[in-house]
């Protein structure tokens, strides 16, 4: 899958996608990541890209001329624009499975300052928010949708730790435990140490539904 990102601190991306799983899956090609500085597209002396707002008020807004432009130099007829907004769709689990069910070629375009330009909302496919707070740019926005979506991507991660993970079923994923087997008294359930597959996987399972019932209820309905 190729990813889009344009921003104007391409080294914030840049340090995130150059470590652990995300750099392997690009190594063996799974992922592609192409980094494109918004300011390049300006057509504006001195690298200009924001302006003051109309109307008067605070800070800076992103022009359009710009993004349109860096937009439309890596856009074709298959690929899904998104800007990172704090009034976006809320992203989650479903919505990342369902743009790696559509698209091969995701464009996700990082804010600052007090955001967009409202007319070029009409140059893309919509607005995706990761919550209800806000940040001072998209760059952070972009990377959990990148690292989201990858999980997805077949052989990013491992298949069995994929279909465990929390949301798949609505549910959360079982506890985990690691050695030692006594931590300060506090111990490993009997049950993982029996070597009973049969046993243990029947416990996982209740053990899910347990964790989901206590931690996110709202998940059952
Ligand atoms: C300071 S915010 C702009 C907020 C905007 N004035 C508002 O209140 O809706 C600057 C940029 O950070 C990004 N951003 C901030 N919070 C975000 C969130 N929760 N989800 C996605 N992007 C966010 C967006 O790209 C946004 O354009």
């Amino acid at each position: 899958m190729r990813f889009d990102i344009l921003t104007l601190f391409p080294k914030v991306i840049e340090a995130y996608i150059n470590e652990s799983i995300i750099k392997r899956a690009i190594n063996n090609k799974l992922l592609e990541i192409n980094i494109i500085n918004i300011r390049d597209y300006t057509l504006l002396k001195n690298g200009q890209v924001d302006d003051t707002p109309y109307g008067g008020g605070a800070g800076m807004v992103l022009m359009c001329e710009p993004v349109v432009r860096a937009i439309e130099a890596v856009k074709d007829e298959e690929s899904l624009v998104y800007l990172l907004t704090p009034q976006g769709k809320i992203f989650s689990d479903k919505l990342a499975n369902d743009i790696v069910k559509k698209t091969k070629h995701l464009i996700l375009v990082c804010g600052h300052y007090e955001g967009f330009d409202e007319r070029i909302l009409n140059f893309v496919d919509g607005e995706i928010s990761i919550g209800d707070y806000v940040l001072t740019g998209g760059e952070l926005p972009a990377m959990v949708v990148v690292d989201a979506l990858a999980r997805f991507i077949p052989g990013v991660i491992k298949e069995d730790s994929f279909m465990n993970d929390s949301f798949k079923n609505n549910l959360l994923d079982y506890p985990m435990y690691t050695k030692p087997r006594d931590f300060r008294g506090y111990l490993v359930p009997d049950i993982l140490l029996s070597g009973d597959h049969a046993k243990i996987e029947a416990y996982r399972e209740e053990e899910k539904i347990r964790v989901t019932k206590e931690k996110r209820p709202d998940l059952l309905k």
